[in-house]
């Protein structure tokens, strides 16, 4: 197991505390796994962890960081659409899926203390996996963000440290603290280990339903999940264990869609766009680090970004509640976008939305 820079291609073994290669491009992991079998899955595990045959993982770790996170439910919502309950995790986000696995791997190699930064889930998720294996930690939050998530990244013994300005200028700050100072760096974007987690996402769909629906709606903001989900379907198409990759939908927000723009302009490298204020904070990202990846993704696979426009956001939130599911207001941008890629396309079944995160999280 090793990474490898997607940018010039150099090597670094995966205990290197450095967060990307010398050249500024950021690693992938790169390993020789099993190929798909339902055979290899640890049904005593009753955690994402059950799938680590699947995984870039190494060693026992694992075992003092889970918290039995993942296995979450499939359920309907309406004849079209189901959706996966990914905020029934210990921080109430789906990012407890690439924490678990990135603390896992930070409590292998020996870290003991790490900075990140986050608009709050995967801040919350990093800080809490590494209060359960005792690594200091420290949460860079750009300005504006929850208080209840602040106070949750607080409440798990970590310090946060509000940073003025953008989302992104709060990335570029903490990035100067690594570099400066050479503390490990436990990035949901930087760090490969993270989306070794988020491919659980698509291997508990296909053991919970025996097949993966034809059309999944994905949020995309700097691509966490995004990426877990097409990586682990080409994972399956090639293991065989599916006939041809479905139709994935990306997410973004209408006041924050460079994706989209990019997409839309015919542009091959991703367009500079200024982000406007939006009620979906958790995929406001105007510049992902991976943005050359994605784009690659959603060419590769004719994959079409849709964007959920600003105004249908609370009503969709209000619609998930009136079916007894209460999610962060950047959740519910995904049934706005389904509506959104329903007038487009008409009806649209056998669809498949996240919940990523609970909506106590957004309330302030
Ligand atoms: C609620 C919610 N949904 C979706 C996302 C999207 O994840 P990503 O930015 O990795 O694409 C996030 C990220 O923070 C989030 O908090
Ligand atoms: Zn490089």
């Amino acid at each position: 197991m090793q990474f490898i820079c997607t940018r010039c291609g150099a090597r670094a073994p995966v205990t290197t505390l450095r967060p990307a290669c010398e050249c500024g491009g950021l690693y992938a992991l790169q390993y020789e796994g099993a190929r798909w079998d339902p055979d290899k899955i640890d049904r005593n595990e009753w955690s994402l962890f059950r799938y680590r045959a699947f995984m870039g993982l190494e060693g026992d770790a694992w075992k003092s960081v889970t918290m039995g996170e993942g296995l979450t439910p499939v359920i309907r919502f309406d004849d079209n659409v189901s959706v996966k309950m990914d905020y029934f995790m210990p921080t109430l986000s789906f990012k407890d899926r690439g924490a678990a696995a990135l603390v896992a791997h930070m409590a292998q190699i020996g870290v003991r203390k790490c900075v990140q930064d986050s608009s709050g889930n995967a801040g919350i998720a990093v800080a809490a996996y590494c209060a359960r294996c005792g690594i200091e930690c420290e949460i860079y939050v750009p300005e504006g963000t929850s208080p209840n998530k602040i106070a949750m990244i607080e409440a798990y013994g970590a310090r946060a440290v509000g940073v003025p300005g953008s989302r992104d200028h709060c990335a570029d700050v903490c990035r100067k603290k690594v570099a400066q100072e050479g503390v490990y760096y436990a990035n949901h974007v930087f760090n490969p280990f993270f989306y070794e987690g988020t491919k659980t996402y698509v291997f508990e769909i296909l053991e919970q339903l025996g097949r993966i629906p034809e059309n999944l709606f994905v949020e995309l903001g700097n691509g966490t999940l995004f990426i877990g989900v097409v990586d682990a379907l080409e994972f399956l198409l090639a293991s065989g264990a599916i006939d041809h990759f479905p139709n994935v939908v990306a997410v973004q927000g209408e006041h924050c869609a460079p994706f989209a723009k990019t997409i839309e302009s015919g542009s091959e490298k991703l367009v500079h766009i200024t982000p406007e204020p939006t009620m979906a904070e958790g995929i406001a990202i105007g510049e992902p680090a991976r943005a050359d990846e994605i784009l690659a993704m959603i060419r590769k696979h004719g994959i079409e970004v849709v964007t959920a426009p600003e105004e249908a956001i609370l009503p969709a939130r209000a619609r998930l509640a009136r079916r007894g599911i209460y999610a962060e207001h950047t959740t519910a941008a995904a049934l706005a976008a389904y509506d959104r890629y329903c007038e487009k396309h008409g009806s649209t079944p056998d669809a498949l939305l996240s919940m990523c995160s609970a909506g106590i999280k957004s309330d302030h």
